[in-house]
């Protein structure tokens, strides 16, 4: 796959951009989806092309690495074990701390309206991270970025007796998903269906109500936006609830005061998640609460 992505990338970056790949014979077998870790180095490799608008150097390498108990520790949630680790680096404008703080998150973008939707690098997360995977990133404004994606590499022959730590998992459970803003709509149903959930989307309260009616059964969360036009979350919410009294139901808003959140306690909802929320904020979010 490596060898695939340097030839791609070799094609299409401008001539400005050197392409280096070092990726020895004798890495370690990785179990994963081929299509999504093609999107993770692509989209590693675009960011990288965008920060060096002026020309620069990309390099493509991947090593072999056992974690020690000690190290594994230094990475949140990383378990001790063989890894492939794979880095993606450029010779662009780097990043400070504010920016490095925030790239993960859906919707973070530093680039012109139109340019960038922000959600490359959370899509980037969440597929290595379903993978087992995690990502470190070094960067400085002016010395360029370096991103170091580790899988775990699995020498079992049986895929599927590998199992995956995933404390956020949504174990294939549907999630109705109601937003007038489109945009919203795409980026929680790529974060949910990267975590394993299966996503339904409705643009108002009557397409919530019709698709709910129409799938009851297996729909059992609901995700909502509060603010929208014509029926609003809390216009629907008690026929959602009609239709099904045990749905749960989880307020989302900008507008975040305790009022709001009282108010959204009081109507029937189950939980509440403030815009703008991250990634880890909605996968929580939507975990059952016991
Ligand atoms: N290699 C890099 N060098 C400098 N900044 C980067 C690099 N990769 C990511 N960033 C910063 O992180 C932000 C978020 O990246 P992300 O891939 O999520 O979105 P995007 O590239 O802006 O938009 P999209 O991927 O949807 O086209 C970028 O806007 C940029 O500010
Ligand atoms: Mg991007």
């Amino acid at each position: 796959m490596l060898a695939d992505i340097r030839k791609l990338v070799q094609q299409t970056l401008p001539r400005s951009i050197d392409v280096y790949a070092d990726v020895p014979d004798s890495l370690w077998p990785v179990w994963g989806d081929a299509t999504q870790l093609h999107q993770v180095f692509m989209n590693l490799c675009v960011n990288a092309r965008d920060a060096m608008p002026a020309g620069g150097t990309l390099h493509i390498t991947a090593k072999n690495l056992t974690l020690d108990h000690d190290s594994a520790q230094r990475h949140f949630q990383a378990q001790p074990g063989p890894y492939v680790i794979v880095t993606v680096a450029d010779t662009g404008t780097g990043m400070g701390p504010a920016v490095l703080n925030q790239i993960f998150d859906p919707f973070f973008t530093t680039k012109a309206l139109g340019q960038g939707t922000g959600l490359g690098l959370s899509a980037v997360l969440g597929i290595v991270e379903s993978h087992g995977g995690f990502i470190d990133v070094q960067s400085q404004v002016g010395q360029g970025s370096q991103f170091q994606v580790y899988l775990p590499a699995t020498f079992e022959p049986n895929p599927a007796a590998v199992t995956l730590p995933n404390l956020l998992d949504g174990s294939q459970s549907t999630v109705l998903v109601v937003d007038d803003e489109p945009a919203v709509c795409a980026a929680v149903r790529t974060v949910l269906e990267l975590h394993n959930y299966r996503v339904m989307v409705a643009h108002g309260g009557q397409d919530a109500i019709a698709l709910l009616s129409e799938h009851v059964d297996t729909i059992h969360t609901v995700l909502m936006d509060l603010m929208m036009p014509t029926m609003d979350g809390f216009a629907t919410i008690p026929l959602l609830k009609h239709i099904n009294p045990d749905l749960r139901v989880v307020a989302m808003s900008g507008l975040n005061s305790v009022d709001a959140v009282a108010k959204a306690e009081q109507q029937g909802f189950q939980g509440f998640l403030p815009k703008p929320f991250t990634r880890q904020d909605l996968l929580q979010r939507m975990q059952p609460v016991d």
